[in-house]
């Protein structure tokens, strides 16, 4: 049998999600349940709540994937669960919840990297040509992970501080906007008719990391240093100066990987990927070296459990399982 049919699930922060799919490609159902409301009122995901939260509603979201697939439980091949990293209390909901039905159904159980999903989202829009090149930009990560071939992950690159949606977030805040506020920031910089320059982390002329930190404590330098002036700061324009940079930085390295490493492909994903700046700007430098580019689309771009389906299906096809012991990990390597 060569078409796996998994249910996936993925609790590692604050949406509770449950999938089933079809051969790695397929999504069958995707039900995602995010908790933001609950969190936007303190600012940011609080650990503890978003546990209690994926206790809540796990068994329910899973019978709603099973359900909305039309599949019965029996049918599944294999359970498929985010292993980490993430919030260590929030993964564990998913695992438990995880091990238990593969247990109960007899079906292995094959524990799966949060990045590995949001790279192999791709696979669920078209097909990943090797050596590619994936740049991943969410709210907890920023990484450049060049992939040799199949199930292979080399982490050239990573943020040393802030992850690029984190600094999106906090800009945001300084900007007076709700949490996760990186889509307004997003929006506004692209109707600000003005734009303060910002600086760009480089960092060493040879390296593909990131730094977002200091990009962030220039906005606010800035704000305070106009209030002090006793004048109102352009939101718009540092909007589009902190937006400049970020894209600037980003998308340079991730082309400049891509020529050194030989990528065939470039994946974008993970929920930055949604930023139209990143995204414009990437598609027309691909565009320009000839170089295919996937991106997902946003449903599958932020956390869901589509996508650890369709990273788990590679392992299922090599029958890389794991044991009931597999232990949750706020920290594990790709
Ligand atoms: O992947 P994701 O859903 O969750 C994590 O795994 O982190 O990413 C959420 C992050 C948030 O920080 C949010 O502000 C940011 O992605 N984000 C954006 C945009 N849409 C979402 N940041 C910038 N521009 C956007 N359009
Ligand atoms: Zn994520």
């Amino acid at each position: 049998k060569d078409g796996s049919l998994l249910l996936a699930i993925e609790t590692s922060c604050d949406e509770t999600s449950a999938a089933v799919v079809r051969g790695g490609r397929e999504v069958l159902s995707n039900i995602v349940s995010s908790q933001i409301e609950t969190h936007r009122r303190f600012g940011g995901v609080v650990p503890e709540i978003a546990s209690r939260k994926h206790v809540e509603s796990i068994t329910v979201i899973i019978q709603e994937a099973l359900t909305e697939a039309g599949v019965s439980r029996q049918a599944i091949d294999a359970v498929a669960v985010t292993q980490g990293p993430g919030l260590i209390g929030a993964l564990l909901v998913g695992v438990v919840a995880a091990k238990a039905l593969a247990l109960a159904l007899d079906v292995p159980l094959i524990g799966t990297h949060h990045i590995a999903g949001h790279i192999y989202a791709n696979r669920l829009v078209g097909d990943i040509v090797y050596p590619a090149l994936a740049l991943v930009v969410s709210g907890g990560h920023t990484e450049l992970v060049l992939l040799p071939e199949e199930g292979v992950f080399k982490i050239i690159g990573r943020t040393r501080d802030d992850a690029v949606g984190e600094a999106y977030d906090k800009v945001a805040r300084a900007l007076s906007f709700p949490y996760p506020g990186g889509p307004h920031v997003d929006k506004l910089a692209h109707q600000a008719e003005e734009e303060i320059v910002l600086p760009r982390a480089w960092l060493e002329d040879d390296s593909y990391d990131f730094s977002f930190s200091g990009l962030k404590s220039a906005v606010l330098a800035e704000i305070n240093r106009t209030k002090m002036k006793g004048l109102e700061p352009s939101f718009g324009a540092l909007a589009r100066g902190f937006q400049s940079s970020v894209v600037d930085v980003v998308t340079t390295k991730a082309m400049r990987a891509a020529a050194e490493f030989g990528a065939r492909q470039l994946l974008l994903c993970g929920g930055v990927a949604a930023n139209r700046g990143i995204r414009e700007r990437l598609a027309a430098l691909c565009g320009e070296a000839g170089l295919p580019m996937l991106v997902p689309p946003m449903s599958l771009c932020s956390d869901n459990a589509a996508m650890i389906g369709a990273a788990a299906d590679l392992k299922w096809r090599r029958g890389q399982f794991s044991s009931l012991d597999l232990a949750a990990s706020a920290q594990v390597s790709l």
